[in-house]
């Protein structure tokens, strides 16, 4: 049985509720994936940082106090070492959860370079390095047959993503929007019952839709991140995060959601990226009123959704969750699983490639 070992890069909750899956139901993990994952590494700017080839024990890992460092255990350190322990630890897979700063990416896109140019495949959960540096990041990872994984950049665990590239072959996308924030979905919702904007933002906080500093979620540039993504991966054009025009939700006045219920119509905060004649794209990122007869209208909570417009099908939308710990380790996951998957490939074209030199069938 195959066994591959991960590193992880942030050990906060989606790391986290990533190492409780892998200890807690390891047995149904390998039967179903037909292989098994052992953390060897793990660095956190708290914890400081962990190496044990032979396999860290996650459940006691897990149990530690707020406030304690690994520096007592043996190959532990109370420094974080993150560029030593990436380029220099024996993980197969780096799982990069981090933070990411919306202006350059940093620190996430480092991590995920130095763990490319170390020989090691790469999942991370951060909009950054895929937002700003996705093509170097790809190029680097093919040029050294290696996978660069990223479904959690975009709606967590649903894997809207994969379902572009894969689910939609032959269709030109003309356009694709969505409800591409959970927090501030979230926020709209307890709104419109009656809660104030702060009481809604420490609500989904609680729940853990929103970031620590839930400025990003608010005011559109989580949004933006996603919305540049979308329109690379899925309209094949790379946009400049200055060129979307953002605007968050903390302008919508109570007068502005009572108005709106009266007229049946439901605030949401839309990303939208649409194809231009001249090859281009024109993006937003802006609170509408939508009408109920608008695939969007209806998704509530913390749910997201993305509408594709297709030359072909009209309309196709999938919904799903956009935040959350379980859920966002679940993406990396689904990305391990896609690693897995590529390395057989190649593998096997590898063998098929060894059968024609020689002439012989193994
Ligand atoms: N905080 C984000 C949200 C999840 O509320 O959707 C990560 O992008």
């Amino acid at each position: 049985m195959r066994t591959y070992d991960l590193a992880l890069i942030g050990f906060g909750g989606v790391s986290r509720a990533l190492a409780e899956l892998i200890s807690s139901d390891a047995e149904r993990l390998t039967r179903q994936l037909g292989f098994s994952l052992r953390v060897v590494a793990i660095t956190d700017l708290a914890f400081g940082s962990l190496v044990q080839p032979d396999g860290i024990d996650l459940a006691a890992v897990l149990a530690m106090p707020r406030g304690a460092d690994f520096s007592a255990l043996p190959g532990g350190s109370a420094d974080p070492r993150n560029h030593d322990v990436i380029q220099d630890c024996p993980a197969d897979i780096v799982v990069e959860a981090t933070f990411t700063n919306p202006v350059d990416g940093q620190p996430a896109a480092s991590h995920v370079r130095w763990a490319l140019e170390s020989g090691k495949h790469v999942t991370t959960t951060n909009k950054g390095p895929v937002a700003l540096h996705a093509r170097a990041l790809t190029a680097l990872a093919e040029e050294r047959g290696l996978s660069f994984e990223f479904e959690g950049a975009v709606l967590s665990g649903t894997p809207i993503l994969r379902f572009a590239q894969q689910m939609l072959p032959g269709l030109t996308t003309t356009s694709v929007e969505g409800i591409l924030n959970g927090t501030s979905n979230y926020v709209l919702g307890r709104r419109e019952a009656g809660a104030t904007l702060e009481a809604a933002i420490r609500e989904a906080q609680e729940l853990g839709y929103a970031e620590a500093d839930p400025t990003a979620d608010i005011e559109g540039s989580d949004v933006r991140l996603k919305v540049a993504i979308l329109a690379q991966q899925v309209l094949g054009v790379d946009v400049s995060l200055a060129s979307i025009d953002t605007q968050g939700i903390s302008g919508i006045s109570d007068a502005d959601i009572r108005e709106a219920s009266e007229q049946g119509l439901r605030w949401k905060l839309i990303g939208s990226a649409t194809r231009t004649d001249d090859g281009g794209v024109t993006a937003a990122v802006r609170p509408v009123a939508l009408g109920e007869e608008h695939p969007l209208a209806g998704i509530a909570g913390a749910t997201n959704a993305v509408t594709f417009t297709t030359n072909l099908l009209g309309q196709v939308t999938v919904s799903g969750p956009g935040a959350g710990r379980v859920e966002t380790a679940y993406a990396l996951l689904s990305d391990i699983i896609a690693i897995d998957a590529a390395t057989r490939t190649s593998e096997r074209a590898a063998a098929a490639e060894l059968v024609d030199l020689v002439g012989v069938t193994l």
